[in-house]
């Protein structure tokens, strides 16, 4: 289960200004539970643990086993936003940071942005491989996923006699050009629910078919996310989402704290931070408000960040999300000349030395001005990242209607796409194109 620590903000906060964000966050709590918010029709992802059947995750295991008697090496997982990030973040997160995995493929991800130079670099690799491509899209009909797709799927036919049988489809039950592509070609296909958005759409096909073609256990996710959510279903002041969602508001609305900062002292966790700031931006991003999210690796970023954190404007706080476990176990070992000097760390844990430099943060940022919240997960698993991601969704949903925001919607990333298709000159953009043209 996901914990939470607010003692970090005590000195900036009064208890009775907490109480009263609390009691914000407990009616929110309501209109999240009560399905009459705005953006309702898209609530599909809160009983996603409990609801996903068995032959959705057999049919995810069953691509596993087909493409391991192909003898598939490298999956090659074509999205962008809620159609990558979560699936990446598992699997950056699961993954040996250094070696290959054993017994399963390699999984790389492309279509999350535009540059001729990566795709280019992806074909070197793809056309080395046993490959295969898992591509995801709800709408079915984004550029940068859309161009990556075509890139890979001219090569695997030309390549394949079977491409048909190397390429899955993830996308809406009935629309979209993906899903007219996918029923002409005869791809498998998994569905991404109507009633799930893609920045909560981690526990569907989008992020379950990815991870455990990764060689990772979705039913291990699954269960961690159930069993948070059970932990959250109570309004009670214990509710660690509650209490998120009322800390963070409170030091946004109270306090001029505009940033909320996630930090991990894990670099396994670089990814998690990537797929919590869209959660949060996308969903809370709108009409001149939300919290600007960003993310840090300590102590890497201590070293780059750490000045502007300790000393630059206040505005910001920080949300540290703590693993309680390391996996592994490093020792420093002694040196006879401790020319290094550091024998008085021989015989430590590394793991202590990046708790100290924990605490050390900790209170040197509390003396800096910047309210700390820590977020708890036992250790680095499939369990507790279906735990936290659950958490962190569910927070999502009662901090964005203590806000006054439609947490499910994205409006605003509409506006870029218009003028690249007009500069693109789709057809249909015509007349933006003359407009457009006129301006730069
Ligand atoms: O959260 C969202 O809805 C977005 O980030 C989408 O996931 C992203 O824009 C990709 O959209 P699609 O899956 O339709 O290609």
């Amino acid at each position: 289960m996901i914990k939470i620590s607010l003692g970090g903000c005590n000195p900036f906060v009064k208890k009775a200004e907490y109480d009263a964000y609390l009691g914000k966050a407990f009616a929110a709590f309501d209109e999240l539970q009560g399905e009459k918010g705005a953006g309702n029709d898209f609530l599909g992802w809160k009983t996603l643990p409990v609801d996903t059947p068995e032959s959705l995750i057999a049919g995810c295991e069953a691509v596993r086993d087909d493409w391991k008697a192909l003898g598939v090496n490298l999956v090659v997982v074509i999205g962008i936003g809620g159609s990558y990030l979560g699936a990446r973040c598992a699997i950056e997160a699961l993954s040996h940071q250094f070696l290959p995995a054993e017994g399963a493929p390699r999984v790389v991800f492309a279509g999350n942005n535009l540059s001729e130079d990566y795709l280019a670099e992806l074909m070197d690799l793809v056309e080395k491989s046993n490959a295969a491509c898992v591509v995801i899209s709800k709408s079915g009909t984004t550029t940068e996923p859309a161009v990556a797709f075509r890139i890979v799927k001219v090569y695997l036919d030309k390549t394949y006699k079977d491409s048909a049988r190397r390429i899955v489809a993830i996308t809406d039950a009935k629309k979209g050009a993906l899903k007219t592509l996918a029923t002409q070609e005869g791809y498998r296909t998994f569905v991404v629910p109507d009633d799930v958005g893609g920045r909560y759409s981690v526990l569907t096909p989008v992020g379950l078919l990815p991870i455990v073609l990764a060689g990772f256990d979705i039913r291990a996710m699954l269960k961690g996310a159930a069993d948070e959510r059970e932990a959250l279903l109570s309004k009670a002041e214990g509710n660690a989402a509650i209490q998120y969602a009322a800390m963070r508001n409170l030091l946004y609305s109270e306090k001029g704290k505009k940033v909320e900062i996630l930090v991990s002292f894990d670099p396994r966790l670089q990814y998690l931070g990537e797929w919590w700031k869209q959660l949060y931006g996308e969903s809370e991003g709108k009409e001149g408000r939300g919290i600007y999210p960003a993310s840090v690796i300590f102590t890497t970023d201590l070293h780059s960040m750490g000045q502007f954190i300790q000393e630059g404007d206040r505005v910001m706080f920080e949300t540290t999300v703590k693993v309680e476990n390391a996996k592994r176990s490093v020792v420093i070992g002694s040196d006879e000349g401790n020319l290094d000097q550091l024998n008085y760390l021989a015989g430590q844990h590394v793991e202590h030395c990046n708790r100290m430099a924990q605490l050390g943060t900790k209170l040197a940022h509390i003396d800096g001005g910047v309210p700390q919240i820590e977020v708890s997960m036992d250790r680095v698993d499939e369990y507790n990242l279906g735990a936290i991601f659950y958490f962190f969704e569910f927070a999502c949903g009662v901090s964005a209607y203590l806000l006054g925001i439609n947490p499910f919607n994205q409006p605003g990333v509409e506006a870029y796409k218009k003028n690249m298709f007009a500069l693109l000159r789709k057809p249909g953009y015509e007349a933006q194109t003359e407009e457009i043209l006129k301006r730069i």
